[in-house]
């Protein structure tokens, strides 16, 4: 059961908050989630009173909902907010935040709606304030991906925020964790004896894991450009797929024993080197990227990037994991494909008729969900022909709706459960895979290669894939390199 508890919002006039964290508190209102004594306290440094900050709530929140605000739920939400103004470097926010945190309840979450470089100065103002002591209640800290800019300042930041809390007060939240599809991952794999024989090296020949958007980077040109797809979506979202999809079985699903496995995947991951960054990793600038607001004109911020990571463990030795993301391309899609052996062909030689796709496994993370195993089956009449057919085991019906990935992460927060946050362990080992990368890009001479909008990225990343007749799965739709004969002809 939720204890009742304040929720302070750090750049509650942010993307995050009014996109994200306004609108999942409101559907759990709607839900009927939040116990009684939840309060809101959104902290900005526009000057606006309780009355203002509601205007601007529910005005982010309308831009957000396909339905007009249910007038009764919106009144309930709107008691529990209030609004607290000031900068963030100004101890005088902290001694107000401290009196109002004294007036609703002992339990606080402090959400860091900000950038990483805002974190030092506001936790360092609300440990002075004493407002991260556990005295009464329970005081929690979340912050957002990336976790630090790099390897040193993640380890410099974490230091910073174990000098006034503890690491169990640290939710370090990555919303893909919050992804019912992505949580079936695990469910799928270890709620299911028919896979785990064949979830290894024996039987699977490679694993992508694909991020996909079509739009640019739109009004996030500051941030976007000091970061780059590599620190925004690979260091933290792409490479947790990718332990959800080859951890271990946990012992339970408890926040010990799943940090404990997802380190260990990242822990196996082949170092990359400044030498062989450019052997197994990709990068890209989408054409017309420089004319975007607040980027510079001469950035060599790429907006894709791909890698080639190889697993060195009894498991994965030899299969490589692909990861790939990028703005501006074709179409949306998030999607992990894992590609299994061809079978013998023996069966099929004197026949002449070919029986050489190789069997998907397709998990579709958004926007079309779904899990499909891609097989070959005979078609039906004469002469004997094969073609695929899909066993589907897509875990919601078409009129089941979910919740959203925020809902269930904040509701998690609430409860204390650090399951679906990241282990500082983690987060730095994340780090090691991506900084050498980081490095060489930033040391290379070599220009950033372009691609056009609506395109699959530069082509310099197929030749990631190496020669063995690989090829990226874009889509859920079937394979592009397909044949009537099979790919390989
Ligand atoms: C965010 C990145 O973490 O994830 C964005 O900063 C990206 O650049 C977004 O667009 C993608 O999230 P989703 O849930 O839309 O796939």
């Amino acid at each position: 059961m939720i204890e009742a508890c304040t929720i302070v919002i750090f750049g509650a006039t942010g993307d995050l908050a009014r996109r994200k964290l306004l609108p999942a508190l409101y559907h759990l209102e709607q839900a009927g989630r939040l116990p009684d004594g939840l309060h809101i306290l959104a902290s900005g440094r526009r000057p606006w009173s309780r009355k203002d900050w509601w205007e601007e709530a529910r005005q982010a929140l309308s831009a957000t909902q396909a339905e007009p605000l249910d007038e009764g739920v919106w009144a309930r939400f709107a008691a529990r907010q209030d609004f607290i103004s000031g900068d963030l470097r100004d101890p005088a926010l902290y001694a107000e935040l401290a009196e109002k945190l004294a007036d609703t309840s002992e339990n606080a979450a402090f959400y860091m709606a900000l950038g990483a470089a805002e974190y030092e100065p506001v936790i360092r103002h609300l440990a002075e304030f004493k407002l991260l002591e556990e005295q009464r209640g329970w005081r929690r800290v979340v912050v957002e991906k990336p976790f630090g800019f790099d390897l040193d300042h993640a380890m410099a930041l974490q230091q910073r925020l174990l000098q006034s809390l503890g690491e169990e007060q640290i939710y370090r939240i990555d919303h893909y964790l919050g992804k019912e599809t992505v949580r079936n991952i695990l469910v799928f794999r270890f709620g299911n004896v028919l896979m785990e024989p064949l979830w290894n090296r024996n039987f699977i020949d490679h694993v992508q894991i694909v991020h996909a958007e079509p739009q640019g980077i739109g009004s996030r040109g500051g941030t976007y450009d000091a970061s780059g797809a590599l620190r925004d979506m690979v260091q933290s979202h792409l490479l947790q797929l990718l332990t959800f999809v080859a951890m271990e079985a946990p012992v339970a699903m408890n926040a010990q024993a799943l940090h404990a496995e997802k380190l260990k995947v990242l822990q196996s991951i082949r170092p990359i080197t400044p030498a062989t960054a450019a052997a197994c990793a990709v990068r890209g600038q989408y054409r017309g990227y420089h004319r975007e607001e607040r980027v510079a004109p001469d950035s060599r911020t790429e907006t894709f990037a791909a890698l080639r990571l190889h697993i060195d463990n009894w498991r994965w030795a030899d299969v490589p994991f692909f990861l790939r993301t990028g703005k501006g391309l074709t179409e949306r899609q998030a999607l992990v494909a894992i590609c299994f052996k061809q079978p013998p062909q023996q069966f099929f030689r004197a026949s002449r008729i070919a029986c050489r796709e190789a069997n998907w496994l397709l998990i579709g993370i958004q926007p079309n969900e779904c899990l499909r195993l891609e097989m070959n089956v005979k078609s039906p009449g004469l002469p004997l022909a094969t073609r695929l057919a899909d066993l589907d085991a897509s875990f919601r019906q078409s009129d089941e709706v979910g919740n959203d990935a925020y809902e269930d992460l904040l509701l998690d927060v609430l409860n204390g459960d650090r399951a679906l946050f990241l282990s500082y362990p983690e987060v730095e080992q994340a780090w090691r895979v991506v900084d050498p990368v980081l490095r060489a890009w930033r040391d290379s001479k070599a220009e950033v290669p372009e691609y056009p909008v609506g395109s699959w990225g530069p082509p310099e990343a197929d030749q990631l894939l190496g020669e063995d007749c690989r090829s990226w799965r874009n889509t859920l739709a079937p394979c592009p390199c397909r044949t009537p004969g099979g790919r390989n002809g």
